[in-house]
């Protein structure tokens, strides 16, 4: 058999996030799960280490929204550090509720806030996961410790729930929906949340005690009601 050879490639560049994605694939962490910066194999930088568990479209988002920005000071104010002359790391801190039509760029917002956090010096264990994709990994199968991987997801410092209403609704979804927002709720960890629904759509879709408790631990970000997505492609 033949030995593979391939020219060095600098770090830094989309084939090094390429390579440490797969190198993150091999070891079997896959998304929605993203740890950084504990991970900083083959000698790359945090920031590129994060971007690399990013999905590509988000690798490169700079949070640019006025109150998103905000969100970031008010975090890496209430972070700490686990030990003397430590990394400060995420702890507790305030969450987001990031409202507007599809296209109008609050994932973009939610990757390129992680991003500045860790551009800002701080340790942040994150994951990040599409409402829809959380229902289906939490579906009890054979298998599947489903509880354990709520209250995995439940724990983690800092959580993008992207897309939240955009799954078909059932007692089961506001159960799970609930489970996750009350114990993210009741130990003020940072969650970013996005949603294509007006609060009262959300109310509808997953009851009262999820979105009382939205009311209380977000702000409300209501974004420009502008596709980027057809203005790109234009
Ligand atoms: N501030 C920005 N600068 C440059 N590109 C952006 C910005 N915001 C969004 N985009 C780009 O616009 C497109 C749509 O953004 P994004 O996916 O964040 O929208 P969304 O609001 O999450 O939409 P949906 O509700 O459908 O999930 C993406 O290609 C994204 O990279
Ligand atoms: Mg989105």
């Amino acid at each position: 058999m033949g030995t593979r050879t391939r020219d060095p490639q600098p770090l830094g560049t989309a084939g090094a996030l390429d390579r440490m994605a797969r190198i993150l694939a091999d070891r079997n962490i896959t998304q929605p799960s993203r740890t950084a910066p504990a991970a900083e194999p083959d000698g790359l930088s945090p920031l590129e280490a994060l971007s690399a568990g990013m999905p590509p479209r988000y690798r490169e988002a700079v949070a640019d929204h006025p109150q998103v920005l905000a969100w970031a000071r008010e975090v890496a104010e209430q972070a700490v550090a686990p030990s003397l002359g430590a990394r400060k790391q995420v702890v507790t801190g305030p969450s987001l509720l990031m409202a507007g039509v599809v296209g109008a760029g609050k994932t973009h917002q939610a990757y390129g806030a992680i991003r500045l956090l860790v551009r800002m010096g701080l340790g942040v264990r994150w994951r990040a996961t599409t409402a829809a994709d959380l229902y289906a990994s939490l579906r009890p199968r054979q298998g599947v410790d489903s509880e354990r991987e709520l209250a995995a997801i439940s724990r983690c410092p800092l959580l993008i729930i992207d897309d939240l209403g955009a799954a078909k609704a059932s007692e089961w979804v506001e159960e799970v929906t609930y489970r996750l927002v009350n114990r993210r709720y009741n130990h003020m960890l940072p969650t970013l949340v996005t949603t294509n629904l007006a609060i009262k759509d959300l109310r509808a879709h997953l009851g009262d005690r999820v979105t009382s408790r939205l009311a209380q631990m977000t702000t409300r970000v209501q974004f420009e009601p502008v596709d980027r997505r057809r203005l790109l492609a234009t």
